[in-house]
């Protein structure tokens, strides 16, 4: 039992905040951001555009996307970090705001980062067993909501933004998500984690260190469980947190530059929902193509990190 990729759908603010317009509001440069990140430019939703809102369009637009209704779906994970209200679920939110009236599950996910890769664990899981037949995964944040303006070290680092994916079931295991792995080590909490007023605490330099090990430990476990190598792999979408990690992990891996994905320098870090974000950028811009295998592995605060195997 397994699955297929029927749709996919982005959301993107319309505010661009460049490098340059950072400079003007605190001590840092463009040359600074491109060397150590890759970033160049990042989205920043409006002060009333919410997760709920940012979700709810990418939610439409896959729905679209797939030509089905939101009736079709019989369940719907969001995964965020970054929800405006502690309850109800911003994938509740989602179902009232398309109108949905058939009573399905819908929960939100809490990987950080890695969160859209604990969405499509879930996924897999459900279709695995059976007992779904069509599955929406959301990642969708308002990271600037967080961003602590006197820390010139993180606030250039996020963007906003949301993705969606819908899965069906098939009969197929080398479709759709073939395979997932997901962790977490809470001992590390200290290098990366959100404050009670809403800022980002991180140790830069630590956080660094431990994603160029892990994430690409998690993608290389996915490849050996799939007895695979980087030559079977069509792309690698790493979690967009920064060019160097991404590079770094890659080349790790024995990924050629030509297979790796990269929207950080448009979109910046969008926390849970860079993954899907960038797969539906690759999709709408050609690049990514029907049937392609993709390597997509992911870390973030937790700590928490993971990979998933899809064939799109
Ligand atoms: C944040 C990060 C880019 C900083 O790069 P770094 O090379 O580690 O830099 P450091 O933190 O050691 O700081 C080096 C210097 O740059 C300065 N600096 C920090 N942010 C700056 C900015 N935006 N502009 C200019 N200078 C800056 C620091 O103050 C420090 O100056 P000092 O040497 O005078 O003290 C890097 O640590 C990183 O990418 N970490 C991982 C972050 C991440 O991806 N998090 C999310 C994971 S999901």
């Amino acid at each position: 039992m397994g699955s297929r990729l029927i749709g996919y759908g982005s959301y993107l603010p319309e505010k661009v905040m460049t490098n340059q317009d950072f400079e003007k509001i605190m001590d840092t440069t463009d040359e600074w951001i491109v060397q150590r990140t890759g970033m160049k430019e990042r989205h920043f939703a409006r002060e009333d555009e919410t997760v709920v809102d940012m979700a709810t369009i990418a939610a439409e637009r896959a729905l679209e996307n797939a030509g089905l209704s939101i009736n079709d779906i019989d369940m719907v994970i969001v995964a965020t970090t970054t929800p405006e209200l502690d309850f109800p679920s911003v994938a509740v939110q989602v179902l009232g705001r398309l109108e949905a009236d058939n009573n399905i599950p819908a929960f939100d996910v809490r990987g950080a980062c890695t969160g859209y890769i604990y969405g499509l664990h879930c996924a897999r899981g459900f279709f695995t067993a059976g007992m779904h037949e069509r599955i929406m995964i959301i990642g969708a944040e308002k990271m600037s909501r967080f961003i602590d303006w006197t820390d010139r070290s993180t606030a250039v680092l996020f963007g906003d933004g949301a993705g969606a994916l819908i899965f069906e079931r098939s009969t197929s295991s080398y479709s759709g998500i073939i395979d997932t792995v997901v962790m977490s080590d809470g001992k590390c909490f200290g290098m990366l984690h959100g404050s009670p007023d809403h800022r980002i605490i991180m140790n830069g330099p630590e956080t660094y260190k431990k994603a160029v090990q892990l994430m690409p430990e998690a993608a290389k476990y996915i490849m050996d469980h799939a007895g695979i190598t980087a030559d079977n792999v069509d792309w690698i979408v790493p979690h967009q947190a920064n060019l160097r990690i991404i590079r770094s992990g890659a080349e790790r891996l024995g990924f050629p530059l030509e297979k790796i994905l990269v929207t950080v320098d448009k979109h910046a870090n969008t926390s849970g929902a860079s993954g899907v974000l960038a797969l539906s950028y690759a999709f709408d811009k050609g690049i990514i193509k029907k049937g392609q295998l993709v390597l997509y592995p992911a870390f973030g605060s937790g700590l928490t990190w993971g990979a998933a195997l899809i064939r799109v």
